[in-house]
């Protein structure tokens, strides 16, 4: 069956300072989404991309993503991060009833490589229900505590046990929605969802360039990435 890329738009961004959303903020003469969707809809193993944008900005994505017709449609998203992957889910389903795999994947990471979307593919297409892609925490991780305005280590944490998960994470249609029916307050991620209900979440490597757009500083690398590697 089909499988269908979940690209989530619809975040204010708040955290990057710009006047306008996230996903509408430009690395070059294009915007991260457009950047995001310009390698997503390039994916042979793709077969349908659902991009979920905030509700006043459909027509406006179309028009931006005219570039990728037909595979891309756009929906509206929704307040939080969990109901605008509902929407993409159901307009996914709509499009695609047959569909058998889902990605889901942050507009904010427009530089993730194709190979990561073939780790997680791959992974689905051979039966597992729930992949996500992986990277080694680098830095020495420790648990604080602030009391009366003053911040105390209490621990070292064992960071050989640790990931710092990106996107794109991949499952089974009949996990993501089983997950997203199950689902109740919000998670950070998808497998989060997934991993409630009991459903094993397997891992893959992940790259660094997959890195999240949330600060400044990472619009920064980003258009310094971009404008290296040229047109
Ligand atoms: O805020 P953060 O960068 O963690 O959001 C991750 C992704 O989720 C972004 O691509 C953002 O556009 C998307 N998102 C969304 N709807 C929301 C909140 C976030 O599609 N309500």
């Amino acid at each position: 069956g089909p499988t269908a890329v979940i690209v989530v738009a619809a975040g204010s961004g708040q955290r990057l300072g710009e006047s306008v959303p996230k996903a509408f903020v430009k690395l070059d003469d294009r915007t991260i989404l457009q950047h995001a969707v310009a390698r997503t809809a390039k994916l042979p193993a793709v077969d349908v991309v659902v991009v979920v944008v905030p509700a006043d900005l459909v027509a406006r994505a179309r028009l931006d993503l005219m570039f990728a017709r037909p595979r891309v449609s756009v929906t509206a998203g929704g307040a939080e991060r969990t109901d605008s992957v509902r929407a993409g889910i159901d307009h996914v389903l709509a499009l695609a009833p047959d569909a058998k795999a889902i990605l889901v994947h942050d507009a904010a990471r427009p530089l993730t490589p194709a190979s990561v979307f073939d780790r997680i593919i791959v992974a689905v297409s051979g039966g597992c229900d729930a992949v996500v892609p992986a990277l080694p925490v680098v830095d020495t991780l420790k648990r604080v505590a602030t009391d009366a305005g003053q911040t105390t280590v209490e621990a070292t944490v064992d960071r050989e046990t640790l990931r710092a998960i990106q996107t794109p994470q991949g499952f089974s249609v009949d996990a993501l929605t089983r997950a997203y029916h199950a689902a109740s307050g919000l998670a950070t991620d998808d497998a989060g969802l997934v991993e409630r209900c009991g459903i094993p979440v397997h891992v893959v490597d992940g790259d660094a360039l997959a890195f999240k757009i949330t600060t400044p500083w990472d619009l920064r690398i980003a258009r310094g990435v971009v404008a290296e590697s040229g047109p």
